[in-house]
Order: structure tokens, then sequence, then C-alpha cells
């Protein structure tokens, strides 16, 4: 998978950009506030469909226009692909319009045509932070390389907001609980299907990441296990129901799935140090890129948003040393001090000033 070209216009503080990453790693080197994460997060979009951050599109429209454009040219399986997200700010509200090759999709289509990796550093919250950031990883690498994933997601979603909001009727007295039958049965389809597609992506995902910290970290042991559903995930639905009807809300589900992560034994988040969790975190990242290669065929692009931060001279070399052969990395700094010489020496190195970028050297 390789970025060729990316064309930003009036994406955050980018007016106009035109850009063709070389094919291995590219190091964008920028003071605070000049574009570095807007620019990772533009790539992203063109993953995942959304901003991994952004909470309203709104807040990616520059103030050129009330309209932005997010275009590139990648190439998949050697095999060349444009995707463009055009956002159009109407009023309050934004339409965004995704084409792949000039055709149409949805949302939840567009993963999977171009595919990345990111790292940045909200998400340390992986490991700091409540299971809600852990879902959103296994989502993000699982819409990339499992067919359905995203629609199952989307189906579930809606699934949940109408179980809802049956059970605060029935609870008020407005519906028979037997309404809820049909609902609980899609709940459990699509529950498990999401499950099982989270359960085995965590299986693999296991030794890579326990591999890749290891390899940083000078054999500190990283271990993940995934919490779903209960076995029995349709009888504890049902004997749920007072529990859920008492809260207005459904307390059996993939929606309150978690990631155990622990290092040398002890739970990550209440023992690991900031180095540790960052490297942890780190580690999952290039334990989804390797299960992405080896489900998609072909490696994803690294998207590795201020990786170095926090990191001793070992782990950093070593963290470089792995990415370095990791096919198309992205990866920003606010300085060049951190990179050594013999990775600089075959990488593209760009400067990144007020929402311009320029080749260095
Ligand atoms: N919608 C927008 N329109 C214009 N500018 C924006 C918009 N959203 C964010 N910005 C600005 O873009 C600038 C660059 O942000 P960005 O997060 O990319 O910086 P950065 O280079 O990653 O900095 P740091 O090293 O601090 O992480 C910020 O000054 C921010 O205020
Ligand atoms: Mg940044």
């Amino acid at each position: 998978m390789e970025l060729k070209r990316l064309e930003l216009n009036n994406h955050r503080n980018y007016a106009h950009l035109d850009l063709e990453p070389g094919p291995g790693v590219n190091v964008f080197v920028g003071a605070n506030g000049q574009g570095k994460t807007n620019l990772l997060e533009a790539v992203a979009m063109l993953a995942l469909s959304s901003s991994p951050r952004a909470r309203r599109d709104q807040e990616l429209l520059g103030p050129v226009t009330p309209a932005a454009r997010i275009h590139a040219e990648v190439e998949s399986a050697g095999r060349g692909l444009e995707v463009t997200i055009t956002l159009q700010g109407e009023g309050e509200r934004v339409r965004r319009v995704i084409e792949v090759d000039g055709v149409r999709r949805r949302g939840f289509d567009l993963p999977g045509h171009f595919r990345v990796t990111l790292f940045w550093p909200d998400d340390l919250g992986l490991v700091k932070a409540g299971p809600e950031q852990r879902r959103r990883f296994l989502n993000q690498m699982l819409v990339q390389v499992e067919p359905g994933y995203a629609r199952n997601l989307a189906a579930l979603r809606r699934v949940l907001e109408q179980r809802n909001s049956l059970l605060k009727r029935i609870a008020a007295g407005e519906e028979a609980p037997g309404v809820l039958e049909a609902w609980n049965a899609e709940l459990v389809a699509y529950g498990s299907d999401i499950a099982g597609a989270r359960a085995r992506a965590v299986e693999e995902l296991r030794p890579y990441a326990a591999e890749s910290h290891a390899e940083i970290a000078a054999g500190e042991r990283l271990e993940i296990a995934y919490i779903g559903p209960p076995e029995n995930f349709g009888d504890a639905v049902e004997k749920s129901l007072g529990d859920d009807l008492r809260r207005g809300s459904t307390t059996i589900g993939p929606h309150h799935d978690d990631l155990l992560i622990r290092l040398d034994g002890r739970d990550a988040r209440s023992y690991a140090s900031q180095g540790q969790q960052r490297t942890a975190v780190v580690s999952l990242k290039l334990a989804e890129a390797a299960l992405v290669t080896r489900r998609a065929g072909e490696r994803p692009v690294l998207l590795l948003d201020d990786v170095l931060s926090e990191l001793d001279a070992e782990r950093r070399a070593a963290l470089l040393r792995r990415v370095a052969g990791e096919g198309q990395v992205i990866i920003t700094s606010a300085e060049m001090g951190p990179f050594p010489a013999d990775l600089i020496t075959g990488a593209r190195v760009w400067s990144v000033n007020s929402g311009r970028i320029e080749a260095c050297g």
C-alpha cells in the first residue's frame, strides 16, 4: 500500500497542499502547531472515512471556504486508486461525500480500499483511558480487513439505539416487554459477529504485540487478552432484562467489551511508567500493522505522529530500526534530533510550517 500523492484543499490549516511522499520512510519535521497532526489526520480519513479525532466535521473546515477536499492517489496491490473526501458546509451541518475512482461510496464502504495504521498521542488513552478507546482500536483495525465489519458495527449501533429507547418506553408502561424479542435477536446476531471478529483478531495480535514490545523494550513482557460478551450471550441478554429496564440501557453486548493490557504480569494502566505505556501502545499498533499485512496481503501505510517523545534513546533506536523496514512510513517530529543519521540517509525529510510542506535537502 502506498500513498503516491495527497492533495488537500482547505483542510484545517492547509489552504492548499500537493504532496508526493516517497515509498519508504518520510519524516515531517515542524514546530508545534504547524500542521503535522492535521496532515496525518487527513491521510487517516482516507482509510477510515471520518476523522479519528474530530467530534464534528465542522472542525475540519479551514478558513478559506465552507468546503474542504482531501484527495489521494494510492497504489494498492499494484493497482492505482483515487480516493476523495469532500466536506461541504451547509450552515451548521457538513455534508460528506466519499468517492473511490469517481464512484460515490457510503462511509462504511470506504475502509478496506486504502489501509493505514495510525499512532498518535491520543492513542496513549489505549492504556490510560476507559474501554471505549480500546474498542475503537479494535474497530479501526477490523473495518480495514474484515469484510462486513463496518456495516455490522453500524447495524449494532442502530439496534442499541432502538432497544434502549424501547427499554425506556417499557419502563414507563408505554410498551409491553414482548416488543424486545426481535431486537434481542438482532443484538445477539450482530453482537456475536462483532465479538467473534474481535476475539480472533486479539488472538492474532497477541504474539505480534509481545514480539514488538520485547524488541523495543529489551525483554519487557506485553500480554493482551480480549474480554467479550458472555459465552451464552443470548441467555445473558434475556436475564439482564431487569437491569436493562432499571438503567434504560443495554447492559450485555460488545459495546461493553474491553482489551486487557498487562506488562510484566501487571495491569499496564496502574503500574506501567509513561514511557512503558507509550511503548505498549506503539507495540499494539505495530501488531495491528502486522495483522493487516497478513490479512490483506500488503502492508498498510504506517502513520506515526510524535511517536518518539518520552522514549529513551535505546527504545527510539529500536523502534526506528523496526519501522524502517515496514514499507511506507509517515512519521512526524518537532525536531530532527532523535533520528539517527543512518535512518535519515534512506528517508525523505520534509519541513512543515504554517500549513506548508517543503522537501528538505
Ligand atoms: N479548522 C481549522 N482551520 C484552521 N486551522 C486549524 C483548524 N483546526 C486546527 N487548526 C490549526 O492547525 C494548526 C496545526 O495543528 P496540528 O495539530 O497539525 O499541529 P502540530 O504540527 O501537530 O503541532 P504539535 O507539535 O503541537 O502537535 C494549529 O495551530 C490549529 O489551531
Ligand atoms: Mg501534533
